[in-house]
């Protein structure tokens, strides 16, 4: 094997990634370490994936413990991980039932298709101006940002955009017709745009009143990242279906579709399924992502040093007006808005071993591992401030 991978990667690999180019060896907590012995503190935490960081004990246990003893059995057998975490997951989100997939345009797919089931070919779809939902045909319909669509069509049919946050063109495209709207109440890709109340209430007044059904995205907001279980508990409603994924799996691949009883009866036996969805290694990790997260203090951290973390980031935001925009976010999923490309900010970090996320541009996606302390969040704090300096 060529020793230089990042060549290999080239020649070997759709060129459909922007690599950082380290070499990672291992990570532990809260930083990945390359193979030059560099020590990296990771702000963006696999895109919201390591809710508890890199190697934590009891996730390593629980997976080594369950692919000691089986890793893959299919889903003609239910296991016991499995049935824990559909319990965890139906307590913490209110919802009645689960289908658990592999990922999050997975559970994506599921909604869409127990929607079609229930409503019937004609009834419209909609999702927000915006919005990122997966890149599987059905999710990337739902999609509206047309970088992720464009060259792809034809999508699939009767799937529309409601103008984000726009309370009268909600109004105005709403009505009998409607079988659902799909949205992300704290957009991540988007750039972390938080879906206001008054539209959120308008929302729900008009599901009670047509009675569609409200799918909530919460693939990467939800299990705590915004300081509550789920984003949508900011904002006082229930959605009738939730899809979760990144968190669910302690760092493996799954995705989660949670209904509401509406729909406990749409989908027979055969009428959905697949192979390694809810893989028992990957329930493993996941039972102790919930566990930590709501019952062993994880989700309060969020909440407390979530609030801490942004009030920090608007005082930094008066510090550097011709820099930052704006700052937005709940708990651990901020986004600092910057005039300019956030691509310079990312690589003067990186330089000084912190990694972040940008998106949309120009925006910087924080998205800490939910275990970070206030240290760490300090540490962050005065380097961002000196590269806002020396940039
Ligand atoms: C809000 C949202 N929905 C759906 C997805 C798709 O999830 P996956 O990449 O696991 O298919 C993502 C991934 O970033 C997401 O952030």
């Amino acid at each position: 094997m060529n020793s230089n991978i990042f060549e290999q990667e080239k020649k070997l690999f759709l060129p459909t990634y922007n690599r950082i180019p380290l070499e990672i060896s291992h990570g532990k907590g809260v930083y990945l370490y390359d193979k030059n012995g560099n020590k990296y503190l990771d702000f963006f935490a696999g895109l919201a994936v390591n809710a508890l960081g890199y190697a934590h004990p009891k996730i390593v246990e629980a997976i080594s413990g369950q692919i000691a003893k089986f890793g893959h059995i299919s889903n003609s057998f239910i296991t016991d991980v499995q049935v824990e975490l559909a319990e965890l997951l139906i307590k913490y989100s209110g919802m009645s039932k689960v289908f658990f997939s592999n990922s999050g345009t997975e559970a994506v797919e599921a909604a869409l298709k127990i929607i079609r089931k229930k409503e019937g070919p004609d009834k419209k779809i909609f999702s927000l101006t915006n919005s990122f939902h997966g890149r599987t045909y059905g999710a990337m319909s739902l999609t509206a940002r047309s970088k992720y669509k464009k060259g792809f069509e034809p999508l699939v049919p009767n799937i529309y955009q409601i103008n984000f946050n726009d309370v009268s063109d909600l109004e105005s495209k709403i009505d009998e017709t409607t079988a659902a709207v799909f949205l992300e109440f704290i957009q991540g890709e988007g750039g972390v745009n938080v879906v206001s109340d008054e539209f959120a209430s308008k929302l729900f007044e008009l599901r009670d009143k047509y009675h569609f059904a409200v799918a909530a995205d919460e693939i990467q907001v939800g299990i705590g990242r915004t300081g509550k279980p789920f984003a949508f508990n900011h904002f006082n409603v229930k959605p009738d279906l939730i899809v979760a994924a990144k968190a669910i799996g302690g760092g493996l691949p799954l995705g989660a579709l949670l209904t509401s009883p509406e729909f406990d009866n749409v989908f027979e036996t055969g009428k959905h399924g697949t192979t390694f969805g809810g893989n028992p290694v990957s329930c493993a990790g996941g039972n102790v992502v919930l566990h930590e997260v709501f019952e062993n203090g994880v989700l309060e951290n969020v909440a407390e040093l979530g609030k801490y973390f942004i009030d920090e980031l608007e005082k930094l935001s008066v510090k550097f007006p011709e820099d930052i925009k704006d700052v937005r976010g709940k708990g651990f999923i901020i986004g600092v808005e910057l005039f300019y490309p956030g691509q310079i900010i990312v690589q003067k970090m990186l330089e000084k071993k912190i990694l972040i996320n940008c998106t949309n541009q120009n925006v910087l996606r924080i998205l800490p591992p939910l275990i970070i302390t206030k240290d760490e969040i300090d540490y962050f704090l005065f380097n961002l401030e000196q590269t806002l300096q020396t940039k």
